[in-house]
């Protein structure tokens, strides 16, 4: 065997040449990874002993693709496009080994090999896309070429990865196999016994003469796939590139795709989806963690109501696969509950989206009880209850006297003080938030809320908790509405003043969907419901006097029939009311608020501005430890479109000095002390500073 580098090796035995990449943890294809594969591929021909080749690799996975931490830097030599050149053009055979994930750049050097073998639970795609990025080293070129652009055109602008079963089925693989290596190899020998023709996927014409004479299913096809991602600038790349596949000879559709490639990854749209993802992979990490803290087992669930969130949650733990029992006040609610729940599978399985055996087998995971003695054995119990403070505490109180020691005792509360909830118990350190989202069995993100009391095993132990659900979770501070509710809160006041200074909710609705928000905030308040907001004012003594009106009405959103659009017979499309602006108007002039024109820019500014600055704070108080953790936040919870970065790292592209000055100027308008510029944003502005810059050591749990 010889080492080429310290990345790839290469063995020849019985006439096939073996390289095999080691660069753990995914087998990025980096720079040594890239040179060692050219000298590896260059030796395995120039060695007359060799007849065939096989590509793998060590580790966990096939190639996960490219190193995207090189993106955006100067390329080194070679480039991706070449090794993948050295490996088609070899003489002999070349077979790739596919297992784990053939992502990106994986798949694209497998689709230059001239046969690909795969495991069993291989999965392969070009999710470049949700990089913002388009496929840049042919996948566009090849893949249309081996299942047809209509069926490539799909694949590409989703990113989605398949199974190998799929991939089989549709010719992009030649073969399942039981080991991936061994399995190469035993190809390879009998692509020599056979004397398999050699075709390489660029010459390969079959799958897209049909298209070049009559292009319009594959029109048809791009249009679908990028329905709703107007203004997204890598999908339409995309479908331009492959486009090209079945219109431009090969070689100069490799060209367009990478100068469109170059394009992208040098924009904000790119970088904003390649912060989000190494963002995301960064917010469950706590930098004050102490090494050789391990998180404890979770394989036993209880939920302490089974409402909303309750029944949310319990899905959650079922469809990873852990046991739940869902705790409910009485047998009325306990089988409405489990009904609710039952009926969200049944859609599932009524839309395809799940097998009705998969259904029976979570359903067949949570129980349901009226009878707390459940709770002695479980290693975790999320309380989902109603939003009372004296109610969470006797049930924490319950908790503490039944659960076993160890037991991570978590809350789901959306604005309560978790501390209190701690303190309510005997062993506060085993206490923590788990802040869901609506719905939580749909809803990525998850804020672990960190009280100044829980222990280090219970945070690692709620963050392995979230993994295990596949959610992403987020630590944070314990404050009133944590990370995100908090931000949001500010939006909602500018939401309530922007209707009695003359903006109507279609007009502010529009601006926050043009930046990318799949709703608007007033749609958003008509879907979750405007009584969840009165009833938290209303507890706490504050008014939002044309929300409240609605109220009084019973207009509480779409559930009414009407809120801040009027939803006819029982649709989900918002119609714009113009009763809405009368009784705007007639609020401002009782409040005596003069009303306006209200210009696109300035609702863009007081949607975005204030809750950027009330990320600057959320900072300055470590209630986040990372300016990323804010836009994972966002990005996971509500909506903030990928491509936007996030608060933090938009509020970053427009820079603090002129976020500062817009602040100043509203604050005056208003006269609302609170939009005035948080110290930390002053203090970005005042030194050319960023957000992506800022550090904080964390508050250490007191
Ligand atoms: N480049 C650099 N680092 C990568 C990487 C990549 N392509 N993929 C993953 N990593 C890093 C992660 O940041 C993470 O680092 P830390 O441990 O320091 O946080 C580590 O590898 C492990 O990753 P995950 O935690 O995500 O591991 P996982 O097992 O949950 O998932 C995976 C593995 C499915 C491969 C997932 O990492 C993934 O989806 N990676 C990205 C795949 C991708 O987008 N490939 C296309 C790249 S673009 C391209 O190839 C362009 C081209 O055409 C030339
Ligand atoms: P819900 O009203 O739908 O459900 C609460 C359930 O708790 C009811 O079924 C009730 O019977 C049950 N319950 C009440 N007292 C109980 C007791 N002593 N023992 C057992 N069960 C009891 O409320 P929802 O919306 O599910 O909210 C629950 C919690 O989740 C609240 O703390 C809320 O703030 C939080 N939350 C809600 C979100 C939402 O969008 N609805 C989002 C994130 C968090």
């Amino acid at each position: 065997m010889a080492q080429i580098n310290g990345c790839i090796e290469l063995s020849v035995a019985d006439g096939i040449a073996v390289i095999l990449a080691d660069n753990p943890p995914v087998n990025a294809l980096g720079h040594a990874v890239r040179q060692g594969l050219v000298e590896a591929v260059q030796q395995a021909i120039a060695d007359a002993s060799v007849q065939a080749i096989v590509l793998g690799c060590k580790g966990r996975t096939f190639f996960a693709g490219a190193d995207i931490t090189e993106f955006g830097k100067p390329l080194q030599q070679p480039g991706l496009q070449e090794v993948i050149t050295e490996f088609e053009a070899s003489p002999k055979p070349v077979v790739a080994a596919i297992f784990g994930t053939a992502l990106g750049g994986g798949l694209e050097i497998a689709l230059g090999c001239h046969f690909r073998v795969a495991s069993a639970d291989a999965r392969m795609g070009l999710p470049e896309v949700k990089l913002g990025l388009l496929p840049g080293a042919g996948g566009t070129q090849r893949l249309p070429r081996l299942i047809g652009p209509e069926k490539a055109v799909g694949v590409i602008v989703a990113g989605a990865p398949m199974p190998a079963k799929m991939a089989l089925a549709d010719g992009i693989i030649d073969e399942i196999v039981a080991e991936p290596v061994a399995g190469a190899v035993a190809f390879a020998k009998r692509v020599l016994a056979e004397a398999l023709p050699l075709v390489k996927v660029r010459d390969r014409e079959e799958k897209i003469r049909a298209t070049r004479a009559d292009p319009a299913a594959f029109e048809a096809a791009a249009k679908a796939a990028t329905k709703k991602l107007a203004g997204v600038d890598a999908p339409a790349a995309c479908v331009q590139a492959v486009r090209n596949a079945f219109t431009l000879p090969f070689d100069e559709g490799l060209r367009a795709e990478r100068d469109l490639f170059m394009k992208l990854v040098v924009g904000d749209q790119s970088r904003a989806q390649r912060h989000i993802f190494f963002a995301e992979r960064e917010a469950a990490k706590v930098p004050d963690m102490p090494p050789g803290v391990k998180a404890a087992a979770i394989r036993k669930a209880v939920v302490i109501g089974g409402g909303t969130m309750g029944g949310g949650i319990a899905m959650c733990f079922a469809n990873a696969g852990v046991p739940v029992s869902i705790v409910e006040t009485t047998e009325e609610f306990l089988q409405k509950g489990l009904a609710r729940i039952k009926q969200t599978y049944a859609v599932s399985v009524e839309r395809g989206a799940l097998k009705q055996d998969a259904m029976d087998k979570r359903l067949a995971l949570i129980a349901g009880t009226t009878d707390w003695n459940v709770v002695a054995d479980t290693d975790i119990v999320i309380e989902a209850v109603f939003e009372e403070i004296g109610l969470k505490k006797e049930i924490f109180g319950k908790l503490d006297r039944l659960a076993k020691p160890g037991t991570l005792l978590a809350s789901n509360t959306s604005t309560l003080d978790v501390d209190a909830i701690a303190q309510s118990t005997s062993r506060p350190g085993d206490v923590v938030g788990m802040h869901f989202f609506s719905p939580a069995n749909v809803m990525k993100l998850l804020e672990i809320v960190r009280s100044k009391h829980s222990s280090f095993e219970s945070i690692a132990t709620a963050v392995a908790a979230g993994k295990l659900l596949g959610k992403i979770p987020v630590v944070v501070g314990n404050c009133d509405g944590f990370v995100g509710n908090r931000m949001l809160a500010r939006r909602t006041t500018e939401c309530e003043r922007l209707l009695q200074e003359g903006a109507k909710p279609q007009d502010v609705d529009a601006v926050v969907q043009k930046f990318g928000f799949p709703m608007g905030p007033y749609a958003m308040g008509d879907l979750a419901g405007l009584d969840v907001g009165w009833r938290i004012r209303k507890g706490r003594g504050v008014t939002a006097p044309v929300s409240d009106a609605l109220c009084e009405m019973g207009r509480f959103g779409q559930k009414t029939g009407r809120g801040y659009y009027i939803y006819e017979n029982g649709s989900r499309v918002p119609v714009p009311d113009p009763d809405v602006e009368a009784l705007a108007a007639k609020k401002a002039e009782e409040l005596g608020v003069k009303r306006r024109n209200i210009s696109e820019q300035e609702i863009f500014e007081r949607m975005f501005y204030p809750m950027i600055n009330e990320a600057a704070r959320i900072l300055e108080e470590g209630i986040a430890v990372r300016a990323s953790d804010v836009d994972v936040v966002w990005a996971y919870g509500y909506g903030w479109p990928v491509w936007q970065g996030g608060p933090c790292f938009y509020g970053d592209l427009v820079g603090a000095k002129k976020i500062c000055a817009a602040l100043e100027h509203y604050a005056a308008l208003t006269g609302d002390a609170g939009l005035k510029p948080a110290k930390l944003l002053q203090e970005l502005a005042d030194n050319g500073g960023s957000f992506g810059n800022f550090s904080l050591t964390p508050k250490a749990a007191a």
